[in-house]
């Protein structure tokens, strides 16, 4: 008999555990009625800003927005040079081409799967000589958790006056050293789209900063770039609001947020244990702390692994199977295959397992048996 299908996130665990607790906040919200910009945003805002330790933590529309408001606020647009990894998320080229401005893409390092700061510092001068862009920002994305290298990033971002964004979608609850992500960079953008490490019950997202003038410049563009006075519109806004309820879901999910992110990373040890000699695992660099939103190896016989784990009950996923510069709505900013050799050759290889704070460790230990009868 096939052996039982594992679900790849189990939101529904989760929920079991917490649901008097999120029942209870939604049901307080549907008491007051106020839906948007209500009291549970203010308090997910206030427990978001102790959780960093930075100043301010506004909740938005989704991680998109994020990104979104958080490039507004600089008065990023035509002209502009947005740099962002190959491989990663629509989202970053996505904001950036909305605002007019023009995505750069640069490749990643091979083992943290994060953008090379060399590669950074290279094509800015590239862009310098062309003479065209004025390179305004760069956005690390701390893919599938991992935190980037911000020192090396910032130290080539400082000498050309590039505002760092961190798209931390998948990294919120990691760190490096003593720092939370939410300080790691000048502003950062978060997600908590369900799957997230902290996820809601729909769209939602934060941005976080340390600078007074630039949250209060996306506290306004959030709601329409309203002054203090809301029938002044002062500034372009959009409506990028965080729904109460989403806020409600969010504080009673944050209770237990720690207690998840010490889940992810025993069974991410436990992976990297029993899949070191079989595939490459996912790096470990020292003082960095990952959010494990996702699970990645590289092997060259990924379909025929994918294929035998589908199987035996086991989904998979492939983040990401085409590097940005290769997608058709993008492809245009870019310059073709080979220009980007590390982001294809690792679009080619990745594979990314079921991890989740609510997965049994003999579930982990399945899935690692199955890959080695797969590749052994
Ligand atoms: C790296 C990254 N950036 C941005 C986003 C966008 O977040 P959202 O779906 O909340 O708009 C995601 C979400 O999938 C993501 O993984």
């Amino acid at each position: 008999m096939k052996p039982p299908t594992i679900p790849f996130v189990d939101l529904k665990a989760q929920q079991q555990r917490l649901k008097g607790r999120i029942e209870a906040r939604i049901a307080a919200v549907l008491d007051h009625c106020e839906f948007i910009l209500g009291p549970e945003v203010t308090e997910l805002e206030a427990a978001l800003v102790r959780f960093t330790g930075a100043a301010h933590a506004i909740g938005v529309s989704s991680g998109t927005d994020a990104l979104l408001i958080a490039l507004m606020a600089e008065g990023i647009g035509a002209g502009a040079a947005v740099f962002m990894p190959a491989f990663g998320f629509a989202a970053t080229a996505e904001v950036a081409l909305a605002l007019g401005a023009r995505p750069v893409f640069v490749d990643v390092e091979p083992e943290s799967f994060n953008i090379d700061a060399e590669d950074l510092d290279r094509r800015i001068g590239a862009v310098l000589t062309a003479g065209r862009l004025t390179p305004a920002a760069v956005i690390p994305v701390d893919l599938f958790g991992l935190p980037a290298d911000y020192a090396a990033i910032e130290n080539v971002a400082g000498r050309h006056r590039l505002l760092v964004l961190a798209d931390a979608a998948q990294s919120f609850g990691g760190g490096i050293g003593e720092v939370p992500v939410g300080r790691l960079a000048p502003v950062t953008a978060t997600s908590f789209y369900p799957s997230k490490p902290l996820g809601c019950y729909g769209d939602g997202g934060a941005i976080i900063t340390g600078d007074d003038e630039r949250a209060a410049r996306m506290r306004a563009i959030r709601v329409h770039g309203q002054g203090a006075d809301r029938s002044d519109i002062v500034r372009l806004g959009v409506n990028g609001r965080l729904d109460t309820i989403q806020a409600a879901i969010l504080l009673a999910k944050l209770e237990v947020f720690a207690e998840e992110l010490a889940a992810r990373e025993s069974l991410a040890a436990l992976y990297d244990q029993g899949l070191k000699d079989l595939v490459a695992t996912p790096a470990r660099v020292p003082g960095r702390r990952c959010a494990w939103a996702v699970y990645s190896i590289l092997t060259d016989r990924r379909d025929h692994l994918r294929q035998a784990l589908a199987g035996e009950g086991i989904p998979t996923m492939i983040y990401y199977p085409r590097p940005l510069h290769l997608q058709p709505a993008f492809e245009r900013f870019g310059d073709g295959m080979g220009s980007l050799p590390v982001s294809e050759g690792l679009s080619a290889k990745i594979l990314s397992l079921p991890i989740h704070p609510y997965m049994d460790r003999d579930v982990a230990e399945r899935i690692i048996d199955a890959v080695a009868r797969a590749l052994g």
